[in-house]
């Protein structure tokens, strides 16, 4: 946005709700649709899942919270915002340092994130050619992948993993649409993405929920989901729903940050937090409830870790009346939900590149869209060419890891919980007390229990995560 005077202004939202509307696209994603069903499956349901709505609120929202505050008070990058936040409260600016390693961390999880979406994708092609040739043969509701066998069906992935130049195309396409978009700008870019896929999104959501409560085990998928069984509810797997809380709700990577530091004129903090953790929470709820019935109702495993929707899925899709036309319309949802949340990963360090080294949007999504294209193409070609290199090999958390799974899993386990840790001391001690009074709009009874939460029990929390994350065997 061109000033009069001829400076260039911020960029900015044009509304409490577009920033409202972009934030939920952001925490919406693979995490909610993919991640949450398959670790409530690998963990046994119930326990985990009331265990990961505990986390949500009482850690995540704080840090939803402090982030938004940094970035609404500091008006630029996450960075700069940081610093600037420092600044105003007296304190020292080198705290920013955990916004450089946010800034990372972002960039670091487009380049996986983009080759995972790009599964999607080539999902999204092979429902898609099925769902035509059912239209052309006269059954537009015929179940999914008609005449082909379990293991034809399950033994694509293998396929498509097999094949460098197909995974590429894909990750290729995926990270052009993000850069694309990204490049726009907030406005003619990511709020106008979020303007129609959000809804978009929601209406799927709804829809294929509520074909699964009629043609699939609802029951059973609800009695999975909350029947809570608390023997099964291991450190492990309390470390697993707090890693998930961060991710799911996009923290650790100063996104919201980022996003927030777009917000113009003065908002409500705290509701706004409160609208964000409980749409994410909700969507990896009723995610868990499209997925679960359809996989029961066939008498598949909901269990079966992160080939469930992608091998389990398409299988069951086979057997339901209109499979063939759900089965595309859900990895459709997937692929929405996946690149409302790619442009804001990728729009923190292109923020980054504006603000601190000058460049314009253009430049900066370029480079960093590119960088991370490049390091997906590694992570992708750890499926094939490259399956026997293990990047942190020297270290025994990592020792058989591939390069996504160690890129996921460095990111995931050190620099978000690392950042989270920061983001909590340094608002929770650090943040001048007025200025967060003002910036947040919070007071009273709920000022006295977010500080308290902020201050104390989300470092502590974050800190265990941390160090039972890196040391698992004191577990
Ligand atoms: N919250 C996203 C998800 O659940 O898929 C992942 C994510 C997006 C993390 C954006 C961080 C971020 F900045």
């Amino acid at each position: 946005m061109v000033a009069s005077t001829g400076s260039t202004e911020r960029e900015g939202w044009s509304s409490r709700s577009a920033f409202i509307l972009a934030a939920i696209g952001a925490a919406v994603g693979l995490g909610n649709v993919w991640r949450f069903p398959t670790l409530a499956g690998e963990n046994g349901g119930g326990a985990f899942v009331l265990f990961y709505v505990g986390c949500v609120f009482l850690l995540g929202l704080p840090l939803v919270l402090a982030e938004i505050f940094i970035g609404r008070t500091g008006q630029d990058d996450a960075v700069g915002s940081i610093r600037k936040v420092a600044q105003r409260s007296g304190a020292s600016g080198s705290w920013s340092g955990f916004g450089v390693i946010g800034v990372l961390a972002a960039f670091l999880i487009l380049s996986f994130y983009s080759v995972v979406a790009g599964w999607v994708l080539y999902y999204v092609g092979v429902m898609g050619g099925d769902f035509l040739g059912a239209v052309f043969s006269g059954e537009p509701f015929r179940g999914a992948l008609a005449g082909e066998s379990r293991e034809m069906i399950q033994g694509r992935m293998g396929n498509l993993f097999a094949d460098p130049m197909l995974l590429l195309t894909m990750h290729l396409v995926f990270m052009g649409a993000t850069l694309f978009i990204v490049a726009r700008g907030i406005g003619s870019g990511i709020e106008a993405a979020a303007t129609i896929l959000m809804p978009m999104f929601f209406v799927l959501l709804v829809g294929i929920t509520v074909y699964g409560a009629f043609v699939g085990e609802m029951g059973g998928a609800i009695a999975f989901l909350f029947t809570p069984d608390f023997g099964k509810l291991t450190p492990q797997a309390m470390n697993e729903a707090l890693g998930q809380a961060l991710f799911s709700l996009s923290l650790g990577v100063a996104g919201l940050i980022t996003y927030g530091s777009y917000i113009k004129g003065p908002a409500p903090l705290g509701p706004t937090a409160v609208t964000i953790a409980i749409a994410d929470t909700s969507v990896a709820l009723i995610a868990g409830l499209m997925i679960f019935p359809i996989v029961l109702a066939v008498g598949l495993d909901p269990a079966a870790g992160p080939t469930l929707v992608f091998q389990t899925l398409p299988f069951a899709f086979q057997t339901m009346p209109g499979g063939a036309l759900i089965g595309l319309l859900f990895f459709i949802l997937i692929l929405v939900a996946a690149i409302t949340s790619s442009i804001s990963l990728l729009e923190v360090p292109v923020a980054w590149g504006i603000g601190e080294m000058g460049w314009s949007r253009r430049t900066s999504s370029l480079v960093f869209g590119g960088g991370a294209f490049v390091i997906g193409v590694a992570c992708l070609l750890g499926y094939n060419v490259w399956s026997d290199v293990r990047p942190l090999g020297f270290w025994p958390l990592f020792a058989d890891t591939d390069i996504l799974d160690t890129v996921d899993g460095f990111t995931g386990k050190v620099m978000l919980p690392l950042v989270a840790f920061f983001t909590a001391v340094f608002v929770g001690w650090k943040a001048d007390r007025r200025l967060v009074e003002e910036m947040t709009g919070l007071s009273g009874f709920w000022l006295s229990v977010w500080r308290a939460l902020i201050a104390w029990l989300c470092p502590l929390a974050v800190g265990v995560i941390l160090v039972t994350g890196l040391f698992p065997q004191v577990l």
